[in-house]
């Protein structure tokens, strides 16, 4: 949730940052700025996406070997250019760029306004900036020392950089709860969100952590604790390729990452499953096995898309390894005060990694004495960091604001994790283990064939591209796909739609159909297939649509439904892994047909880091 670059070194400054702001646009695509230091500090900034800004600023000499840049999705005041980041101090010296949200910027705001500051937009950033700025005049200290001891009394969460127009080689960044990843070149470094642009640059990169203040300069970055004790940096290498952040002749990064699931399930099953042998090997699982052998209750802690992913291994792990699950919006959990005993073991699913519900949520649990195991796509994530044991998704970067490859990724992971602690506890008979490793196993391939032929997806997408409501239905295994699609749609589309399982649709959902109102069924071969036959029937007696998604050979449905969509057959424990595909496709292909940027959707961002 907003972007944030941030370069100082021998090259021009410019290009640096505002190629990585393309990259991070992902994050929040309200507003964009630049602010550069060259003999004056100059701030630039514009409403709407990175293009916006870019065009405003052709011809202008951007000359600055140093400087901070920021794409916004906005929480304290409505995109426009004043609420635009970076911001500038009142006294001019400072610029500063922010991720995250300050909770108690309105007090901080009163105490400023009584020494008769004036602000000149919405944002808690700005009265964060003069409340360092207040403090390093009446202080008569460096800005470090300022924002030392600004942050101490600030409630929130949040990456800063500030950009000191009185030191022109030096950027000062802190973190608390919001990302922050250091590239290190030679005679220069990078700062941003999260590794993408700073990849082309180095690979050398130092994640920053909570509490941490940095100093940069070209040759140097010095880390430091709020209470100026100095640490030393843990530099890491990047395992990650420019390739993978580009769109590789695909229109958009959605439909290039939703080709991508054959090989991103195949990588993520990859070293784990093993097929010859009847097991698999999962690092994080096997260090903890007694603990989650024994786990009374497994919690899982996730939102949006992911927490769709913890509703298919509610299921998963209650069939296969016979432990009671519930399944909880992060943001909920976190608040409830919810009843956690030592015995539970709390799985929490985010591709980012950052969401900031699921990090606290995870947080508090721990301090309950609850086993944290992650199911996560970044590799060295607050929340990775933050668990005991986890396994990831090896999804690669996933860009496409709605998520796709990462919800198979997790939905593969969760999957063998069910059979191998199954397996292990003897609550599933080995004939049934092996049968699901191989369809788990079968999975890329099956994916790779239903992939080959979309065109049936295109031709229903334009047949109901102009509906106004949309119903998903699905049961079982395939209820979680229903609120999946209903999710993608309502995302990329902007068209209303809902997901239920279909056997509830009767206690009220029934009410909407009429002959305009398209339903999809997602109902591919399992234990409740002759259930869902009869759903079908009532929305047909209602003269609504059916849009059918069935197991290839199917015969029945096909002669009920107006649309079909075919996919490869397989067992219902690994059907969603298939039956969310066309979800995805559907969507997409709706969105396009209706002219809209499916990668940015309004009011999106990618990772969500505020509450
Ligand atoms: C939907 C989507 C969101 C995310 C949610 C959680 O397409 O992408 O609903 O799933 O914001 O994000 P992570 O998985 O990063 O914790």
């Amino acid at each position: 949730m907003c972007g944030i670059v941030a370069y100082v070194g021998g090259r021009q400054a410019y290009p640096v940052i505002l190629k990585g702001l393309k990259r991070l646009e992902y994050r929040g695509y309200d507003s964009s700025g630049v602010a550069l230091l060259d003999e004056e500090l100059a701030v630039y900034k514009k409403k709407g996406k990175v293009a916006a800004l870019e065009d405003s600023l052709v011809g202008k000499a951007l000359q600055s070997r140093i400087g901070i840049g920021h794409t916004r999705w906005a929480t304290h005041g409505e995109p426009s250019d004043r609420n635009a980041h970076p911001h500038l101090s009142a006294s001019g010296k400072l610029a500063m760029i922010h991720n995250g949200i300050i909770e108690n910027y309105a007090q901080l705001k009163q105490e400023l306004l009584k020494k008769g500051y004036v602000f000149h937009s919405d944002t808690d950033t700005e009265v964060l900036l003069n409340f360092i700025d207040d403090i390093r005049e009446n202080n008569h200290c460096s800005v470090e020392e300022a924002v030392r001891i600004a942050l101490k009394r600030v409630v929130g969460a949040y990456v800063i950089v500030i950009l000191d127009r009185d030191h022109p080689d030096t950027l000062i960044a802190a973190r608390k709860g919001s990302p922050l990843v250091i590239g290190i070149g030679k005679g220069e470094h990078f700062l941003a969100s999260d590794a993408s642009p700073i990849i082309e640059y180095t690979k050398e990169v130092v994640y920053i952590n909570d509490y941490e203040l940095a100093i940069i300069r070209p040759d140097e970055l010095i880390l430091k604790n709020l209470g100026n004790e100095t640490i030393t940096p843990y530099v890491q290498k990047l395992d990650l390729e420019l390739a993978a952040i580009e769109k590789g002749g695909f229109d958009h990064f959605m439909i290039k990452e939703i080709f991508e699931q054959p090989h991103t399930i195949f990588d993520c099953l990859r070293g784990r499953l093993e097929l010859e042998q009847g097991r698999i090997r999962m690092k994080g699982v096997e260090e903890h096995m007694d603990r989650l052998m024994k786990a009374d209750r497994i919690i899982i802690v996730a939102c949006g898309t992911s927490w769709h992913a913890g509703l298919v291994a509610e299921y998963l792990f209650e069939e296969l390894c016979r432990i009671p699950v519930e399944v909880e919006y992060a943001s909920e959990f976190r608040y409830r005060n919810p009843v956690i005993r030592p015995g539970d073991v709390i799985i929490a699913i985010s591709q980012s990694g950052e969401t900031a519900d699921t990090l606290v949520a995870i947080e508090k649990a721990k301090e309950q004495g609850a086993l944290i195991f992650g199911v996560l796509n970044v590799v060295g994530s607050s929340i990775a960091r933050a668990s005991h044991a986890g396994a990831y998704t090896h999804a690669g970067p996933e860009i496409g604001v709605a998520s796709t490859k990462a919800f198979t990724a997790q939905l593969a992971v969760l999957t063998m994790m069910a059979i191998k602690l199954g397996m292990e506890k003897g609550s599933i008979d080995a004939v049934r283990a092996r049968h699901l490793l191989s369809e788990l196993a079968e999975i890329p391939e099956k994916v790779r064939q239903l992939l080959e032929n979309t065109e049936d997806i295109k031709r229903i997408a334009l047949k109901y591209s102009k509906a106004r409501d949309f119903l998903y239905l699905g049961r079982g295994y395939n209820f979680p796909v229903a609120l999946e699609g209903a999710l993608k749609l309502k995302e990329i589309s902007y068209i209303h739609a809902e997901g239920y399982p279909a056997a509830e649709m009767k206690h009220g959902p029934i009410a909407l159909v009429d002959d305009q109102l398209p339903v999809v069924f997602i109902a591919t071969r399992d234990a409740y297939h002759e259930k869902i036959i009869s759903n079908i029937q009532e929305i047909k007696a209602r003269r609504g649509k059916v849009i059918a998604v069935v197991s290839e050979g199917d015969m029945v449905i096909p002669q009920m439904a107006d649309d079909v969509i075919f996919v490869p057959s397989a067992d219902e424990v690994v059907a969603p892994l298939l039956s969310v595909i066309p979800m995805q496709l559907l969507a997409y292909h709706i969105g396009v047909e209706l002219g809209l940027d499916v990668d940015k959707p309004r009011n999106l961002a990618k990772s969500v880091t505020v509450e």
